[in-house]
């Protein structure tokens, strides 16, 4: 099978599209033929091994992981004795933990608890769009935003692949939603639903005078004062996004001192975790049509350096979507 293979650190210049052998499923696992994967930031900083701390995780000299792609979507054409919630022929969609990357490629094994069923209302590729960065807005808006219908809620980087769904996530809790982005997407993102939106290149959100129960920043890009300014007393801000090392940290290390008991509370969400049941959870987001995936680009399994070139120039409008088999656009 084909898939992108890449043995040192770097840019997108040390992937290779090659010829490795077909995988086959463990007891635990689900052989998946991919119809459509998606790019995130985890892959190219994965790649690049930046920052240096990602050499922990994957090898400190070389990856250990010579595979990169988390988000897929396919169908599942084999299974190991041990699996009892998917079959052959089931169409499905899905994250590999970090560790576990390899999804820019024909076919993958994966466990059942990273899996769900694939919404029959939207093509693989859309699905494909949706785990890491849709579970990344639900996991920081719902379980450590605490939020609640009724809420304003503020989600900076609203544009990008986790914005575009951590607004409409929000919109779905009942919240009054705004959203921040430059000038080109303001329309786009009032599209999904945002009931306001501020252009940060005219605009500070932070010195406006509004103040938000919640603030879900996919940038991270802001000091603790300047949340905190833009936050009411009993607000929340939980940032997603990484910017440089000095914010983050003051994100991760300021941010907690600061929060005092009761007042407001600023800090870094955790690593994004994929389970089940936040996939079927976004099942049901997607069937009844309260989340739609914004694709900006489609790339073939073989442009993978250009999609993460791309992806890496941090100016994403929603999700870019790797074509990998005929038919994902079904
Ligand atoms: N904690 C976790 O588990 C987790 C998981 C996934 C992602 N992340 C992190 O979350 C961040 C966002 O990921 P993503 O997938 O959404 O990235 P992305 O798709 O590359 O999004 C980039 C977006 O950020 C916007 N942006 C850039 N500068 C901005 C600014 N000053 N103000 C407002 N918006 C700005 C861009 O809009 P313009 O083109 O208009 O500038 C673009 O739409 C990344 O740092 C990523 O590493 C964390």
């Amino acid at each position: 099978m084909k898939a992108i293979v890449y043995t040192q650190y770097g840019p997108p210049e040390v992937l290779q599209f090659k010829d490795v052998e077909k995988p086959t499923p463990k007891d635990n696992e689900v052989l998946v033929q991919i119809h459509a994967a998606s790019a995130n930031p985890a892959d190219w900083h994965t790649m690049r091994a930046a920052p240096f701390l990602a050499r922990l995780a994957n090898g400190f000299f070389k990856p250990r992981n010579p595979r990169l792609g988390a988000d897929l979507a396919g169908r599942v054409e084999a299974i190991g004795r041990t699996i009892t919630q998917f079959q052959a022929g089931d169409d499905v969609f899905g994250c590999l933990p970090v560790s576990e990357m390899g999804s820019f490629a024909e076919y993958v094994c994966a466990r059942e608890d990273v899996l769900a069923l694939k919404p029959a209302t939207v093509t693989f590729e859309q699905a494909a769009a949706v785990p890491l960065a849709a579970l990344t807005a639900l996991q920081g808006l719902r379980d450590k935003g605490q939020i609640q219908s009724g809420q304003k809620v503020l989600i900076n980087g609203a544009s990008g692949g986790v914005g575009t769904f951590a607004v409409q996530i929000a919109k779905s809790f009942g919240a009054e939603v705004t959203g921040v982005c430059s000038t080109r997407n303001l329309d786009m993102v009032r599209s999904i639903g945002a009931d306001h939106v501020i252009d940060y290149t005219r605009e500070d959100f932070t010195n406006s005078g509004q103040q938000y129960d919640l603030i879900y920043c996919a940038v991270g890009n802001r000091s603790i004062t300047d949340y905190k300014r833009a936050l009411k007393p009993q607000g929340v801000c939980v940032i997603a996004g990484f910017t440089n090392m000095r914010l983050l940290f003051e994100h991760m290390i300021l941010g907690p001192r600061r929060s005092k008991a009761g007042g407001q509370q600023v800090g870094l969400m955790p690593t994004m975790k994929v389970n089940k049941k936040d996939l079927d959870f976004m099942k049901e987001l997607l069937e009844t049509g309260r989340v739609k995936p914004v694709i900006d680009r489609r790339y073939h399994l073989a442009e993978v350096p250009e999609a993460l070139r791309y992806l890496e120039e941090g100016h994403a409008q929603g999700k870019v979507v790797i074509t990998v088999a005929q038919g994902a656009q079904s």
